[in-house]
Order: C-alpha cells, then structure tokens, then sequence
C-alpha cells in the first residue's frame, strides 16, 4: 500500500482505516516530529485550506490543528457552527442543508474538519451521522475532530504517546476506568482509544460502575482488534481491579446510555453516586506502578484524579496533548496531499 492511498481518505473512524493505514501516520509522526525538533520546516500544504467547522467548544483540537497547519504551510479556518447558515434540523425554514453545506466548503478548501458531540446532539450516534453524511458530498477529506462516537486523531495520539513513553504495547496492560465528572462528557474519546489500544495488542481493561456501559458494537469490535493482535479486552466494575498492575491508566468521566433521555440534570445526578471513583497518587502507589497517567484532556481535577497524579512524573499528559499537532500534522499531510 502507498501513502498515496490516503490522499483524499475520510479519518471519521478508526475502524474504517487498516492497520498498515494507522502504522503510516505514526512512521510519518515520527519523521514530522523529528525535523520539528530538528528545527527543518515541513511546507508539505503550501496554498492549501483546512477548515474547521465547530459545533463545541476546544482548546487543543483548535489550537493544534490551527498550528499544525501554519508548520505546514497552509491554512485554517475556524469556523463556529453558530455563524453559518447551517441547520441541523431537516426541515423546510430551518436553514441551509448539511449537503449544500458540505458541497460549497468543498469548493474552498483542501480538507474539512468537524466537532459535533455532547449537548448539540440530541441521541447518541447523531454527530457521527452528520460526519458522514458531510462526507458522502465532499472530495476534499473530513476528519473527526471529536464525534459523539469517535475522537480518531486522539486515539491515534494516545497511541503514539504510549508507544514513545513504553515502547511495544503488545501485552501491556492499559485501564481506561470511569472516574466521577459533573462534566458528562461524550464517548469518542474512550471508545477511539480502547479499540486502537486493542488493535496494537494491549490488555485492555475497562472499569465503570453499574449502568455506564459503552456502546456495544464499539465492546465487539475492540474484543474482535484485541482476539487478531493476540491482547485481551475485560470489563470490571471495580477500578482497583483495572488499575492493579497498569502499564498505563486512563481516568475519565463519560455519559451512561441513558443521557439523552433522561436529561443533563439527572445524568449530574446519577453520576453523583460514584464520586469516589477518582484516581489518586495513593492508587497509583498502592496498584498502578508504573501506572503512567494518561488523559485526553480537559481534566476535572480533584473529581477525575487528583492533583498529585495530574502533575507527578508519571503523567503524561502534557506530552499528549503536544503529540496532538505533530500526529495531525502527519493526518492533515497525507490525506490533503498524500505525500511529504
Ligand atoms: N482532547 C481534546 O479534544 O481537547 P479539546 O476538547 O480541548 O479540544
């Protein structure tokens, strides 16, 4: 397979890229990352546009991608969804068409990204949905900034931070464990995150109380990535059990099942019951060694993990977050122009 390949190719998933696709974006994160600390530019998007089309808030989605396209050459546009004439509502009077939409911008640019997740959907499924159906009416490719579904670009970012911090993930073990947050936040980033773990061997192990459970083809496709590369996927509803023994741990709140019926207030409330679900230096000591901390970022600190945890050695936070511009450097080259 070329990088070639990847020229014009949607990222909205994981799942709709092989494992030779992922293994290129991380082979050309490295080469980017180097000459970045090198100190060599990277003008592989002269003249070219990416624009950025938010329904939800962001400080790392925005900003690096923004920078990532200024390393680039090219340049992005933020855009929030409140300024256009776009509806999301199907109905005669209530504004422009996600077609109409999605086939104008692609006349302007070389690639299209997208945030749609949280409170600006009302079902689980719906933001994704959206993604794609942007896609079916643009050449240029559409990456996920965060779906209600998936986050791919964090996922693949977990990943390479893993692999620079550990080395070979196969047979390491990674607790993604559900921690108490009044923030009620979407699923993209866990489930992204768990399924290419799983793909790269890890032993994944997912903890959460009673009634958080993920989406169930998201459960099946990762114990089907973790049976071909030969790792393990479990669930617990116990996080000393997931913890004990992690290579890596990820602490983070998410939505139950039933958010969107029964409502933000309630889902607040619900999660209430569970607030000592939280990862401290005192777990991290007592089951997690080396119990690397990682994060997606925004953390709820003192609610998700203490302060102890967020800033010791172990965590890796912030080097995360870093890895975000230089992994979507290499996504934003190779499908807006499939080469270096
Ligand atoms: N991790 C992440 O996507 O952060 P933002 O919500 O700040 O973009």
């Amino acid at each position: 397979m070329s990088w070639f390949n990847l020229f014009g190719k949607d990222l909205i998933s994981i799942k709709d890229w092989t494992k030779d696709e992922l293994d290129i974006v991380l082979r050309v994160t490295d080469q980017i990352k180097g000459r970045y600390y090198s100190g060599a530019s990277t003008p592989h998007l002269n003249y070219k546009t990416f624009l950025m089309l938010f329904f939800n808030t962001s400080t790392r989605t925005r900003q690096s991608f923004e920078t990532a396209m200024t390393q680039l050459g090219g340049h992005s546009q933020f855009i929030e969804a409140a300024t256009m004439r776009i509806s999301l509502e199907k109905k005669p009077g209530a504004g422009e068409t996600i077609a109409d939409t999605a086939k104008v911008m692609d006349r302007y640019c070389d690639g299209i990204g997208i945030r749609l997740l949280e409170d600006k959907v009302s079902a689980y499924g719906e933001g994704t949905k959206i993604l794609y159906e942007f896609a079916r009416h643009t050449k240029a490719p559409v990456i996920n900034m965060a779906s209600d579904v998936y986050h791919p670009c964090q996922a693949l970012t977990d990943l390479y931070t893993m692999q620079e911090k550990v080395g070979d993930l196969r047979g390491k073990k990674l607790a993604i464990t559900w921690a108490y947050s009044p923030w009620v936040r979407s699923w993209g980033s866990i489930q992204s995150t768990a399924m290419i773990a799983a793909r790269y061997g890890m032993e994944v192990v997912l903890a959460h109380p009673q009634g958080y459970d993920l989406d169930p083809d998201v459960r099946a496709l990762t114990g089907e990535y973790a049976r071909q590369a030969g790792g393990s996927f479990t669930i617990t509803h116990e996080m000393e059990r997931a913890v004990d023994g992690a290579t890596v741990v990820y602490p983070r709140g998410w939505m139950s099942p039933q958010r969107y019926e029964i409502g933000k207030e309630a889902e607040i409330e619900m999660a209430g019951k569970y607030k000592d679900w939280i990862y401290t230096a005192e777990k991290q000591q007592k089951y997690g060694l080396p119990g690397y901390f990682l994060h997606c970022m925004p953390i709820d600190r003192g609610h998700e993990a203490d302060d102890e945890v967020c800033d010791n050695s172990l965590s890796l936070v912030y080097d995360q977050a870093e890895n975000r511009l230089h992994v979507q450097k290499a996504i934003l080259a190779l499908t807006m122009r499939g080469r270096l």
